[in-house]
């Protein structure tokens, strides 16, 4: 078994790069994930990305960009609230807030990934380009692509926000507390 080890080991001495953490088939790393973004609102697509990472990772930290949008529909403490609430259930998980650079954010975490979602081809692009600065800017820093439910592939905040303020129905696609929110805010905004 040791000799397996050596050999492996050998191998992958050729595809070492400078910076980034070796990989090492005997060491058990507990690992702990940023999933970033704005979360305004949290959707279920987001939520069930969060509920699959944390399948996957020791702890998972939804990170709140706080100085993202001028005029976002919910505060930061807003979305923070309703992210926690949402994710109760899920012992492995917390929410925080950051501003500045992810991978600072994820430096001062000692968070070893990133989750992100793909739900579909168009994402992909985006989505590389940010990993690779990423990766420039924090070459140990690993992003973990995942994929939603398919159910979610179209779901999206922007979206959202836009067909309940004009009328439309999004039932199911956000949680219940969202959307409990959401009538509240919309209906405020109207007056
Ligand atoms: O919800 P979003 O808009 O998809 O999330 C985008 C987010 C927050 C992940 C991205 O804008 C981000 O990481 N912002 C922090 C600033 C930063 O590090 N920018 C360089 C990214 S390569």
């Amino acid at each position: 078994m040791a000799k397996v080890h050596r050999m492996v080991g050998q191998g992958l001495a050729a595809i070492a790069t400078e910076g980034e953490a070796p990989y090492a088939a005997d060491v058990v790393n507990k690992i702990k994930a940023i999933y970033p973004g704005t979360f305004d609102p949290l959707t279920n697509g987001h939520l069930d990305l969060i509920a699959r990472g944390a399948k996957i990772v020791d702890h998972l930290v939804v990170g709140v960009l706080s100085n993202a949008q001028k005029h976002p529909l919910f505060t930061v403490p807003e979305r923070v609230e309703m992210i926690e609430q949402a994710t109760q259930g899920i012992g492995n998980v917390s929410v925080a807030t950051f501003d500045g650079l992810l991978v600072d954010f994820a430096q001062r975490e000692l968070a070893q990934a990133v989750l992100r979602g793909i739900r579909a081809i168009s994402d992909y692009e985006y989505e590389v380009q940010m990993a690779m600065m990423n990766r420039r800017l924090a070459p140990g820093l690993e992003t973990i692509f995942m994929m939603p439910h398919e159910k979610y592939s179209y779901v999206s905040s922007r979206l959202v926000k836009e067909v309940f303020r004009l009328g439309g129905a999004v039932d199911g696609l956000v949680p219940d507390l969202v959307l409990e929110r959401l009538k509240a805010r919309v209906a405020s905004e109207k007056h």
